[in-house]
């Protein structure tokens, strides 16, 4: 039986039914539904539209609900429309007539924005408080690695000499700016749209402040065409989360680049690392490639949901029904990664000579002699275009700069003289550059 069968007289067809129907997926909001119905309940008798029984009684027969659903006892599957339309059909069973009371002064369309604000704001927590937990394996990488020094790339050619720790911290503020995001978002979204019915409220007396508390929205929305149609605030949340996902895609991209043969600066562990069907050598970081490969699903989250939501007239329709598997889709992808990415950072070794000689093999001080030789007299643009001569001299002889002798050294500048050794060192680099910016 449908919630709206009164004024219809040819039944749906069976083609139509199994279209419109949102159970096989809405089902994951029933937690969100039942709770927006107990704030409900206990508002309609608040305001006095309920009797003190009428609440007790479906009080008690929606938290029978809950919990036979949470022990399996209750499947949410069968011919019904949508969550909504499920939970009030049990409840009914339940308690006869009086279930019938419980969508007083109440549309979909409001309860279903209850349902979605409530398991965004539930959702985008957790996603705080994993990317929170990635941050501290980063932290924990860096102390585990303390003093480790690398090549820092631009244009993915050596540039200077970096930490390991400079590195990965880099990556501790994106996932820190990430969580800021997140963070706004909840503040942005966090207002209670119980009470906007289908559009434009209801004649009865409600009370959208108590609800708002109830629920632990900080208050009621300005507007009820508004509150029922807008899904901003998810695309706000997808629009964060595909951030995040840009952010975890580059360090799988590193840890891809840096685990092959050719750099050789880290070990994926065998258990994030797959092997391959055909060739007996391979290990491949498929854990990794995944997380990159996930990030163009959860783009595609938020495309699709922008477009759902571009050319929609005030106010809900059934359009916005679109939201749900792109959202829970994309919540549950960014979970899995988050968590993947920690675990696989948690056993990661680093090889830390390797990164040591790419640093020496790739003139990663040639800035700082360029530097020495200005503080001897020599201009800048003089000094580099000499340093670079060195360079090449050293690529000839298969030399680092700080391997040539004095005499080596003279040969391109009179400048040089045994102090040139510890000017070039690269922890005194690391000193004089990065350590500044680190404190
Ligand atoms: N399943 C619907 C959705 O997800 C619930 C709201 C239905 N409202 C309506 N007027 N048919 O959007």
């Amino acid at each position: 039986m449908k919630l709206w069968g009164g004024r219809f007289t040819t039944a749906e067809s069976k083609l139509m039914e199994d279209f419109n129907s949102s159970l096989s997926f809405d089902k994951t909001l029933y937690k969100q539904d039942i709770a927006g119905s107990l704030a409900h309940v206990k508002m309609l008798f608040k305001c006095g539209i309920l009797s003190s029984d009428e609440e007790t009684l479906i009080i008690q027969g929606l938290e029978q609900i809950l919990s036979k659903i949470e022990d399996g006892s209750l499947a949410i599957n069968g011919n019904y429309e949508d969550i909504h339309s499920f939970i009030e059909a049990k409840l009914t069973d339940i308690l006869g007539t009086i279930g019938k009371k419980l969508h007083t002064a109440r549309s979909r369309n409001d309860q279903v924005a209850v349902d979605m604000r409530l398991y965004a704001k539930e959702k985008a927590v957790d996603i705080i408080l994993e990317t929170e937990a990635l941050i501290n394996v980063l932290k924990e990488l860096s102390i585990k690695n303390d003093g480790v020094i690398m090549p820092g790339y631009t244009h993915m050619q050596r540039a200077q000499v970096i930490t390991l720790k400079h590195h990965l911290s880099a990556y501790i503020s994106m996932f820190k700016r990430d969580i800021k995001r997140l963070r706004n978002a909840i503040e942005i979204l966090n207002e209670n749209p119980l009470g906007c019915c289908a559009l434009a409220g209801t004649t009865y007396d409600i009370d959208r402040a108590f609800t708002a508390k109830e629920l632990g929205f900080s208050k009621p929305v300005d507007n009820f065409l508004d509150g029922v149609s807008d899904r901003d605030y998810l695309i706000e949340l997808l629009s964060a989360f595909s951030i995040i996902m840009m952010h975890l895609s580059r360090l799988s991209e590193e840890l891809i680049i840096w685990s092959t043969k050719e750099f050789g600066f880290i070990q994926i562990s065998d258990e994030f690392a797959t092997g391959s069907s055909i060739m007996p050598q391979k290990k491949n970081p498929d854990a990794a490639e995944l997380i990159r490969g996930k990030t163009g699903r959860v783009y595609g989250a938020l495309v699709s949901l922008l477009t759902t939501m571009k050319a929609l007239p005030l106010a809900y329709n059934k359009d916005m029904q679109e939201d749900k598997e792109p959202f829970f889709d994309a919540v549950s992808t960014i979970q899995a990664s988050l968590k993947i990415m920690a675990e696989m950072l948690k056993s990661l070794k680093i090889n830390s000579s390797k990164m040591k000689e790419a640093v020496k093999m790739g003139f990663l001080n040639a800035t700082e002699v360029a530097d020495y030789l200005v503080l001897k007299g020599m201009p800048f643009r003089d000094a580099h275009g000499l340093v670079g001569s060195i360079v090449l001299y050293c690529e000839d002889k298969s030399k680092a700069i700080e391997d040539l002798s004095l005499n080596e050294l003279n040969q391109f500048s009179h400048y040089f003289d045994e102090s040139i050794y510890e000017y070039i060192e690269y922890q005194n680099s690391l000193d004089k550059g990065i350590k500044k910016e680190m404190k």
